[in-house]
Parts: structure tokens; sequence; C-alpha cells
């Protein structure tokens, strides 16, 4: 057996002794069953509690379930602006014959809002996040992705890999008895790295290499044919259904993640959207004109809502964004909120 360490936290709904014991208690149950451990397991318990929770010693929860040999000690929370109130914080160091990385962290009722990276199963949060090209869904969404420690799926990634397999190989992008008859060729995954997700064509790390305007036009293109979509919107469901998501498309509200807890639908003026756009590409090195990405993304706009299997669509749930004023900080902190607001209402 080795010391280890398990966190955990709550928040009560009024601030009495009863309601402070029983969440206290309630968690520490959670935090020992999920690790497997037994009270004589438990080295130490560390409690805090926000300065509006004053009528009971979290500690005594421990002491009511028997745990009588550890040592157990209170503390006040910092009290940092904006910080959630009403909560318990708890940090256990026990013997455990895991290793830390298997440790099971427990976030209960508002708490679960402190580690929304932990959220899973029944927990579990997809947001959908549609629009159309240069709206700026890819920027916020990794920033949101960091934030609340969601994985972040890019389906426009998996349309321009087919398209720049079809470029490599000779293949022609607009006839589509072609394009179909090789795509049991075309393997795509999606891989979680320190520098974030790569996407990877037949094995090969294709992601600095799908944003030319060539690759752009051959994904609006490909993303009409029927068994092209079929393929990509099972690997997108499956990315979903592991961990809590932000995935950003033209179709994840409406078709892919139709039950998605919270669904955004970005929109901006296109001559905004095409300056966005050219600043990206100019950044990236890749060399165009502002004139070339305007009639690229007018062309690709009008691809994307007019083709006959799932077009670019607001789902009627979706929240309607116009971000041509906002500033990206100002649109990602709205999404969050939204995310932070179903999360709560969840409890
Ligand atoms: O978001 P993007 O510019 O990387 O997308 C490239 C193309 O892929 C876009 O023109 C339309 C298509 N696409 C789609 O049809 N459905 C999606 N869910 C994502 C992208």
């Amino acid at each position: 057996m080795s010391t280890r360490a398990v966190r955990g936290a709550t928040t009560v709904k009024e601030n009495t002794r009863g309601a402070i014991l029983t969440e206290t208690g309630f968690l520490l149950r959670e935090m020992m069953e999920k690790n497997s451990l037994k009270n004589e397991d438990i080295i130490c318990i560390l409690f805090t509690a926000t300065e509006d929770l004053n009528t009971a010693y979290p500690a005594a929860a421990a002491r009511e379930l028997g745990i009588v040999s550890a040592g157990l000690l209170d503390y006040p929370e910092l009290k940092v602006k904006g910080g959630l109130k009403m909560c318990i914080r708890v940090l256990m160091l026990t013997e455990a014959i895991v290793a830390q990385s298997e440790i099971k962290h427990v976030y209960l009722n508002g708490a679960k809002i402190l580690r929304t990276d932990l959220l899973r199963d029944e927990n579990r949060v997809a947001v959908a996040l549609d629009g159309p090209a240069g709206s700026g869904k890819s920027t916020i969404a990794k920033l949101v992705a960091k934030e609340l420690g969601f994985t972040y799926i890019d389906t426009g990634a998996m349309y321009r890999s087919v398209a720049f397999y079809c470029i490599d190989k000779d293949i022609d992008y607009n006839n589509e008895l072609q394009v179909i008859s090789r795509l049991d060729n075309i393997n795509i995954a999606v891989l979680s790295t320190k520098m974030g997700q790569r996407y990877l064509l037949n094995g090969d790390d294709v992601t600095d290499l799908i944003r030319s305007p060539e690759v752009s036009e051959g994904a609006s293109k490909v993303a009409t044919y029927k068994a092209v979509r079929e393929k990509l919107v099972a690997l997108q469901r499956e990315c979903a259904a592991k961990q809590s998501v932000i995935m950003d498309g033209r179709d994840i509200g409406t078709n892919v993640l139709p039950n998605a807890e919270v669904k955004v639908f970005m929109e901006g003026q296109v001559e905004e959207r095409a300056k966005r756009r050219f600043e990206e590409l100019e950044l990236k090195g890749i060399t165009t004109t502002y004139e070339e990405i305007l009639e690229d993304i007018k062309k690709r706009d009008y691809n994307d809502s007019h083709r006959e299997h799932n077009p670019l669509r607001k789902a009627e749930d979706a929240v309607l964004l116009d971000t041509t004023h906002m500033t990206i900080e100002e649109v990602k902190d709205y999404i969050v909120e939204e995310i932070k607001k179903h999360i709560k209402e969840e409890e």
C-alpha cells in the first residue's frame, strides 16, 4: 500500500448543521466507495468551508461515519472573488493499492463545476457548436475546451482529411462515385496529444496540411456525399460517447448530437468572417488574398447550406449568437456560462 491523495468537494443549499453534516458525510462515503477505501486506510482528512458556512465543522461528519483514528482538521477557504459559494472541499490522505493516477476524485452538487474535466458517463456533457465558415467556431471551441477540460472535436478537419486524400491520390473530388469507391481506404483517427487533437489520415498526421483553400473547397464538396457523411458522423458520435466534448461543424446540433446538452449556432457577416479567415491563413503563412477568401467563403456558405444531406442549419433548440461585433473573450465567456448553467440545472 502507498499513500494517496483523494480530492472531493460539494455544495450545500443552506447554512445549517444538518445540511453541512449530511452533504459532507455523503461526499466522504462517495470518495471512499469510489476508491474502495476502508475507515482504517485513512491517514488524515483536511476540510475547508467557504465563509458563508459557519454552523458546523465539516470534520464532524467524518467522526459520525466512524472514522476515528485519522487526523481531521477544518480550515476556512480562501475568499477568492467570484468563487463558488456554500462549498466544502476535502483532501483525504489514505493508504491505497492503486496508483495515484487511478484515484477517483469526487465532485458533487454545484461543485461539479470545479472539475468539469472529470464529468464522465451519466454526467458527460456534449456541446454542439455550428455555424458557417469563419464564424470563429474553432477558436472559441478550443478556448472553451481548455477552460472546462473538455475534448475539442473539429469535424471539419475530418471532411478536410477526405478532401486531402483525394487531392493527394489524384482522385477527382467532384466525382462522387470515384470518391465513394475509395472510402474504405480512408481511415481517419483523432489523437489526443499535448498539442491538442491531431487528425490522422491512414496513420499520417495531416492536421497542418488540411487548411489550404484547395482543401477547403474539396471538403465542402465531399461533405455533400451521403456515404462520406455517414462514415464521418459515425466517427464523430464515437468520439462524443467517451468524454465531455465540444464539437464544431455544420450539422452537430441537428444531426450528429441531436441530444447535446448545449447547442450554439454562431453567425457573423460574411465580410467579417472572410477578414478573420484571411488573417488566420496569413499567420499560418498560406498565401492568398482577402478577395479570394471572400469568394471561397460565399461559395462554401452556399454549398454547405443548400446541400441535400444535413445542410448547415440552426437546430431549433440552439442559441443563436451573432459574433460580428463580439470579441473572442466575450463569445467564449458566453458559451462557458451556458455550459455552467446546464451543469447547475442538472444538480
Ligand atoms: O469547418 P471547416 O471550414 O473546417 O469545414 C470544412 C468543410 O466541411 C465545410 O465547408 C463543410 C464541411 N463540414 C460539414 O459539412 N459538416 C460538418 N459537421 C463539418 C464540416
